[in-house]
C-alpha cells in the first residue's frame, strides 16, 4: 500500500557489517558513524583502507575522534579518498594551498558559511566526492554540523513522486555565494571566511545536474538538489519551480534523516558529498571556531 503521507514512508536503514580491523560505531540508523581503532599519523595497511571505505560508503559521514594529524598526514589520509582539489572560494593555510579553512572568528558578525542545508559546489560540472574536515579550535558550545541523507530522502518519497521526478534535470550556480546575486545583497560574509578574488562569471555560470542520481559506488539513488546552488528546474520557470523546491527542501530536512557531528578537538570527519547534505549550525556567536579540510574531487553525477 502506497503511504497516505510522506511521514508514512520510512527509509531503508543501514546494517553495520562485521569489521576485522576498525570499529565502527553507528551514529543513527541512516547515517553517521564513529570510527575508532586508526591512528591517522601513521599510514593504513589495504586491508584498513577496505574497511574504511566501506564504512564510508555505509554511513555516508564517518568521524574519527581524538586524532592529531599534522597537515601533511591529513593530506595523506584525505588522498585515500581520491584526487585532491580546491574550491575556490574557501581561503587556505599558509604554504599548504590544498588545506583549505572554514574559519569564524568571535569579533565576526556576517554571514556563517554554510548555514544552509547543502553538498559543496555542486555548482561544478564535476562537484566534489567527498571534504576531510578536522576541528582544530572548536567553541566551547554550538558550531555542530548537521547531516543529512539524500538516499533517505529519496527512498521516502512515494512511487508515484519517484516517477514524475525522475526525468527532471535541476540548474545549479553559485549565484547567491560569490556570483552577482551575493554581490546585489547586503548579507555578506566576513572577510575572515573568504577569499576576497572569487571569479563573480564563475560564480554566474549555470550546470545542471539530474534531480535523482545514482551512486557510483552503492548504486543507490539518492536526492541531488540543495538551497544554496540549486536555481530551478530546467525548462521551469523560477515560479514553476518553487512548489517543488519548498517541498522537496522540507522533505530532505525531515529530522530522522539527519545526524549531527558535535564537534570536538581533534576530530576529523569524512563527508560524502554526492549523497549527503550538511549544515553548519550558526549558534557559536562570539567563540571562535577553526576547521581545516581537504576537498575531494568527484565525478559528474549520473541519473
Ligand atoms: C561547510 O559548509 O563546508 C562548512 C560546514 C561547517 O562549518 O560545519
Amino acid at each position: 500500500m502506497h503511504p497516505i503521507s510522506s511521514l508514512d514512508a520510512h527509509p531503508v536503514l543501514v546494517h553495520p557489517r562485521n569489521y576485522r580491523h576498525i570499529e565502527v560505531q553507528p551514529l543513527t540508523g541512516v547515517l553517521g558513524a564513529e570510527i575508532f581503532g586508526i591512528d591517522l599519523r601513521h599510514e593504513l595497511s589495504l586491508e584498513v583502507w577496505e574497511e574504511i571505505r566501506d564504512a564510508f560508503v555505509d554511513h555516508q559521514v564517518i568521524m574519527f575522534p581524538k586524532q592529531t594529524p599534522t597537515h601533511e598526514q591529513h593530506l595523506t589520509f584525505a588522498r585515500g579518498f581520491g584526487q585532491v582539489i580546491q574550491l575556490p572560494q574557501l581561503p587556505s593555510i599558509e604554504g599548504h594551498p590544498d588545506i583549505q579553512m572554514i574559519r569564524r572568528l568571535a569579533s565576526d558578525t556576517g554571514r556563517v558559511i554554510g548555514e544552509n542545508w547543502h553538498a559543496d559546489s555542486t555548482y561544478l560540472d564535476e562537484p566534489p566526492l567527498a571534504v576531510v574536515m578536522r576541528a582544530v579550535d572548536v567553541p566551547t558550545y554550538g558550531g555542530d554540523t548537521g547531516f543529512l541523507s539524500m538516499y533517505a530522502a529519496y527512498e521516502a518519497l512515494s512511487p508515484a513522486f519517484k516517477e514524475l521526478i525522475a526525468p527532471l534535470n535541476m540548474v545549479h550556480s553559485a549565484t547567491r555565494i560569490f556570483g552577482s546575486a551575493y554581490l546585489s545583497q547586503s548579507r555578506r560574509y566576513n572577510a575572515s571566511g573568504v577569499r576576497s578574488d572569487v571569479n563573480v562569471e564563475l560564480g554566474d555560470r549555470e550546470m545542471v545536474h539530474p534531480l535523482v542520481c545514482t551512486h557510483e559506488v552503492s548504486g543507490r539513488k539518492f536526492l541531488y538538489l540543495n538551497k544554496t546552488y540549486t536555481q530551478r528546474i530546467e525548462g521551469f520557470t523560477n515560479e514553476e519551480s518553487a512548489p517543488f523546491l519548498t517541498f522537496l527542501y522540507e522533505h530532505c530536512a525531515r529530522f530522522d534523516f539527519t545526524c549531527r557531528a558535535r564537534w570536538k578537538k581533534d576530530q576529523v570527519l569524512v563527508w560524502d558529498n554526492r549523497c549527503t547534505m550538511h549544515r553548519a549550525i550558526p549558534d557559536y556567536t562570539g567563540q571562535d571556531r577553526l576547521m581545516t579540510r581537504v576537498t575531494i574531487a568527484g565525478k559528474r553525477p549520473k541519473r
